[in-house]
């Protein structure tokens, strides 16, 4: 008999030391399994600073043909690709920024009335972006133009002009035909 309960006795140890080995075991792991998406998440976000997602923006310099490819008045040529109008007058080319001065819509060119008409809230331009009705609290911006080597115009977004600072006949405003 006490043989019989010794063995029992002995037998439930065995059976009871893996069982809490186990439990031990699992939070080990659990524990490394959180140390490991803890350090995952650092390294992702590290990645991530070192190499920031590429924003696919337009160009901000840009060709727009060449000078004898404009007729006298306004082009609407580049309007969708750009968002500018290539204007060219007697004596000189220029680009206007197809954005109202007011809240930034787009202007339309309406070329039998001969200005630009602002379809949010009524504001009107001139051919050469003189605000002349509406809310616009003044006249359309010009970018920089100049011509390339190859006798292109190269437009460059990162320089203005405006016309109420007196800005459109400097160097660059425009360039002379
Ligand atoms: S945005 Fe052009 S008139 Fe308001």
């Amino acid at each position: 008999m006490s043989s019989h309960i010794k063995t029992e006795k002995k037998t439930g140890t065995k059976h009871n030391k893996p069982k809490t080995v186990s439990r031990r075991r699992f939070f080990y792991l659990l524990g490394w399994g959180f140390i490991g998406m803890f350090l995952s998440a650092v390294l992702g976000s590290t990645i991530r600073f070192f190499f920031p997602r590429i924003l696919y923006e337009p160009p901000t310099k840009y060709k727009v043909g060449y000078p004898l490819e404009y007729t006298l008045g306004v082009s609407e040529r580049f309007k969708k690709q750009f968002r500018v109008w290539i204007v060219r007058e007697v004596d000189k080319l220029y680009v206007i920024q197809a954005k109202c001065t007011h809240l930034g819509c787009t202007p339309n060119w309406l070329s039998s009335e001969g200005k630009f008409k602002c379809p949010c809230h009524g504001s009107g331009f001139t051919p050469d972006g003189v605000n002349i009705e509406g809310p616009a609290p003044r006249p359309l911006e010009r970018f920089k133009v100049v011509l390339s080597e190859d006798g292109q115009i190269v437009v460059d977004e990162s320089i203005r002009f405006r016309g109420e600072r007196g800005e459109w006949n400097k160097p660059g405003a425009f360039i002379p035909t």
